[in-house]
């Protein structure tokens, strides 16, 4: 068995250990929110926090995240930045098909979470491992710059409390 929680909650899993977690999330525990798009690491549409930090779970093997905390964009409508970097999103129209983008929403969490106000060339930086076929970064540059300065960069610091730990 593999003990990991996912999205706050505990989960024993009895899964190969070299298992994607991408599939585990999809197959097992039926969340669909994560997308496969490559499966070789490269486009992004897969990515979800593992203990806070972006992953690419298309090819990270279930055992890397025993006794961790795995968390999807199932778990961004609760979460203070998840809010505010989907209002922005919405406000911006960003999506075009939209598939790219669950794995677009885990990424600017994650810069957010590290660069409150962050810089171009910090979005470019951390928004560089998400590629979109639809070419929606112009949009999304602007909802990570919109969601700053509606309120990221004034959440609270304990909020981050599980992610620096
Ligand atoms: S599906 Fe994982 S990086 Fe493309
Ligand atoms: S919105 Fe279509 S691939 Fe990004």
């Amino acid at each position: 068995m593999i003990e990991v929680t996912v999205n706050g909650e505990p989960r024993s899993l009895d899964v190969p250990a070299d298992t994607p977690i991408l599939w585990v999330l999809r197959d097992t525990l039926k969340l669909t929110g994560t997308r496969f798009g490559c499966g070789l690491a490269m486009c992004g549409a897969c990515t979800v926090h593992l203990d806070g930090s972006p992953i690419r779970s298309c090819l990270t093997p279930i055992s890397q995240a025993q006794g961790k905390q795995i968390t999807t964009i199932e778990a961004m409508e609760s979460d203070p930045v998840g809010q505010a970097v989907q209002q922005a999103w919405m406000d911006e129209a960003v999506a075009q098909c939209g598939y790219c983008q669950s794995g677009q929403v885990m990424s600017a969490v994650s810069l957010l979470r590290n660069h409150p106000n962050p810089s171009d060339e910090q979005i470019d930086s951390g928004m560089s491992g998400n590629i979109c076929r639809c070419g929606t970064y112009p949009r999304i540059r602007k909802a990570i710059k919109r969601a700053s300065e509606n309120g990221v960069a004034a959440i609270d610091e304990s909020l981050f409390t599980e992610v620096k730990a």
